[in-house]
Formats: structure tokens, sequence, C-alpha cells
């Protein structure tokens, strides 16, 4: 990928700076999830590589393009993290767009932010310490949202999914990519058996079988793509479709304001 950058336009800088563009906002979440990543944070690209063999970026391009972003869009990304997302959404939106990256974790913001040099992508991330469940943004404020691996994280969904349809603007859609909860007995056995035999014992070689052992039971307690689509028409969505990925290893449910 070329490289367009010279430094960040917006770089993330400690909230103690008083000339920071890296805005923090009230949380309202949980400690524990949110220390859990930023302990991975160093290691989560790496480990994102490795266990989906790369296949991870080829569902956040589809993603991004579910999300309708085009030239000129402000576009938000939430639960960031490292901040793939954002990348391919700056390349989406050109120099003349902007794109919000949002995330509780400091550790994956400044990951993300120290990647910006070396990344395709505009000089138009501006990234944001705050709470999916809290958005710290006015109403319709976005032409296009995208949430990667999130929400099956944050602990009150159909709250993160009334802020993402409050910031939204009318007809504008939102991309949410995650593990798909799938109905079919098979599938959702091989998930379980690969988390079990391929990514525990990866990410035990980085010293985190633990914080990866939480994936099988957030999995678990997470939605399946019919209850994916009815929640998001129960909060407001005007439409809700769940598109499954890679043999339905994945999903990614497409919503417009
Ligand atoms: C599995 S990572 C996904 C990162 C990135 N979107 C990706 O696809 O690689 C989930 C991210 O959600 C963030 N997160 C979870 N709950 C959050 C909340 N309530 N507010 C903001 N960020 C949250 C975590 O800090 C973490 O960076």
């Amino acid at each position: 990928m070329a490289t367009m950058l010279l430094l960040p336009f917006r770089t993330l800088i400690p909230s103690s700076s008083s000339s920071s563009n890296f805005r923090p906002a009230p949380l309202r979440c949980s400690n524990d999830r949110q220390a859990l990543f930023n302990r991975i944070a160093p290691v989560y690209d790496n480990l994102n590589d490795l266990l989906s063999l790369g296949q991870h970026r080829i569902w956040k391009r589809m993603t991004v393009s579910w999300a309708g972003a085009k030239a000129g869009d402000h576009v938000l990304d939430i639960c960031c993290g490292s901040g793939d997302l954002s990348f391919l959404l700056s390349q989406k939106v050109g120099s003349d767009g902007k794109v919000t990256g949002l995330d509780f974790s400091k550790e994956q913001l400044l990951v993300a932010s120290s990647k910006q040099h070396s990344k395709n992508c505009f000089s138009n991330i501006e990234w944001i310490e705050g709470d999916a469940l809290d958005l710290p943004f006015s109403n319709g404020s976005f032409d296009a949202i995208t949430m990667g691996y999130g929400l099956r994280n944050v602990v009150d969904r159909p709250k993160a999914m009334q802020e993402i349809l409050r910031v939204l603007k009318a007809g504008s859609r939102v991309a949410i990519l995650d593990f798909n909860k799938s109905e079919e007995l098979l599938t959702s056995t091989i998930t379980e058996w690969m988390i079990d035999n391929v990514v525990v014992p990866v990410a035990s070689a980085y010293g985190l079988s633990e914080d990866y052992k939480y994936l099988k039971t957030s999995i678990r307690g997470f939605l399946t793509g019919k209850e994916l689509e009815k929640l998001a028409l129960e909060v407001g969505f005007s439409s809700a479709r769940h598109y499954e990925l890679s043999g339905g290893l994945m999903g990614c449910l497409v919503a417009m304001r």
C-alpha cells in the first residue's frame, strides 16, 4: 500500500496535555474489559493476523464497503482498537473527508496513532478516548459508522445501538462486524473448537491465554444474526440485514437509519 503520510494530522496526545486533539470523555463501562483491551494492545494486531490467517483484512474491507462511506464524508469507527477499520475508512473518505476513531482503551489508541505514520491513509483521522455507550457527539453527526468486534464486548448492547442511531445522519448506514453466533451446530462447534485448540494455545504463547478464553464466553453470550437484526429494528433503524462471512464464522450487521 502506498503511503501518503507526513505525520498524523491529529495525533493522540495524553489527556493531561492542554493542546490535545485527544478528547477524553466520561466512561460508563466495564473496567475489567477496558483493562483486558489495554493489556492485549501490544500484541493485538499480530494475533489477529495469525489467528485469522490474514482474513480479518478482507472482512474489514467488506465492512467498510457495507457502511457506504464515500469521498468527503465524516465517518465514525466505534471501538476502533488499533485502528484497522479507521485506516480503511480514511482511504474511502479521502483528504476532504474525516474519520473519527473512538475507543475506551488508551493503549489501543496509542497503537492506532503510532501506526498512522506507516499506513496508506490520509491525515484525516482523529482518535478519541470515549465510551461507545455515551458517544461524545451531537445527533446526526456522521455519514457512515463502522464497529468491528465491539458490540459483543459492550456491557449494554441496546444502548450502544441507540447511540449509533442517534449520531448517524438519516439515510446513513452502520456496519457492525463480529463473530457470528451461528444457529448451525456445526459452525458453532467449529468456532468453539478453533478457540480451544488454536486461539487459546496461540494466545498462551503471548501470556494471554486467560484473556482469550473470554472469547468463547462472549460469543456464546452474543446475539445471532436474526437477533441483531431485531435489535436494530427495535431501537429504530429503518432496515437491518445480517450477512454471514467465511462460511458463517463471522457476520456483519448492516443497518440504515
Ligand atoms: C476486539 S477489539 C476490536 C478492535 C478493532 N475494531 C478491530 O476490529 O480490530 C474491541 C475494542 O472495543 C473496545 N471497547 C469495548 N467496549 C467499549 C466501550 N464501551 N467503549 C469504547 N470502546 C470499547 C475495546 O477497548 C477494544 O479496543
